[in-house]
């Protein structure tokens, strides 16, 4: 992969070119947005129970997000990714988490309902709306209990996360603005969970049909 990657009409190369330049000084640059990750896990806790589920994190990158399950109890965490250097990390920083490279928009390895959990931490902004709904799609087939999605909410952003997002050339925008939508298309309930710094939790339960 090169330069070139980065400004191709192929939002997953660019993806993949992104978070494989950036995997290096991942943890570094996001340390203090996943210190937040805990107080997100706690509140998800509070409406999922996590104790004895098996999770599939989507987008797992270096498994900042994926080890949390663990710690509270899920029995079996799979991690998938496009980047291998995003990989590379995360296979040595958490050896007892499965990890494969994976474009989420075909998740056909996993057969329907075959996590109870599936979840995308700072992921689903970043493609546009076609691909994220192609991923999300993919998501509600393999869970069997729920889909949590933890990233921004509807709020504006603050201007140096604008700047990263513009920089990474996410679709954060259109993300904020529809996606509750397309969580609803689905016939599920749906339920936000609204935390502290723009963020909120996304949760889809399989178990609750409407309409
Ligand atoms: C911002 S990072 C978030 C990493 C991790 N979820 C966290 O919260 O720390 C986004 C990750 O999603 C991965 N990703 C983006 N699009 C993907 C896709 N279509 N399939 C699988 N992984 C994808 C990227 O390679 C990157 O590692």
């Amino acid at each position: 992969m090169g330069i070139r990657d980065y400004f191709s009409k192929d939002g997953f190369r660019r993806e993949e070119f992104v978070f494989n330049t950036i995997a290096p000084v991942y943890d570094l640059i996001t340390m203090f947005a996943t210190m937040k990750y805990r107080k997100a896990i706690n509140q998800l806790r509070r409406h999922l129970p996590i104790g004895g589920a098996s999770v599939l994190d989507v987008g797992s990158g270096t498994g900042k997000w994926a080890v949390l399950f663990k710690q509270l109890g899920a029995t079996r965490v799979v991690g998938i990714d496009l980047s291998d250097k995003m990989l590379s990390r995360a296979r040595v920083s958490y050896p007892d988490i499965e990890f494969y490279k994976l474009n989420a928009v075909n998740m056909s390895m996993f057969e329907d309902n075959s996590f109870d959990i599936v979840t995308a931490s700072f992921v689903l902004h970043g493609p546009d709306r076609y691909n994220r709904n192609r991923i999300l799609g993919e998501m509600v087939r393999v869970a069997r209990v729920a889909v949590v999605v933890h990233d921004f909410d509807s709020r504006p952003l603050p201007f140096f996360s604008r700047l990263v997002e513009d920089i990474e050339r996410s679709h954060y925008r259109d993300f904020q603005s529809t996606f509750m939508d397309d969580l609803r298309q689905f016939g599920y309930g749906v339920r936000k969970v609204e935390l502290r710094s723009h963020l909120a939790l996304y949760i889809l339960n399989k178990r609750m049909r409407v309409g």
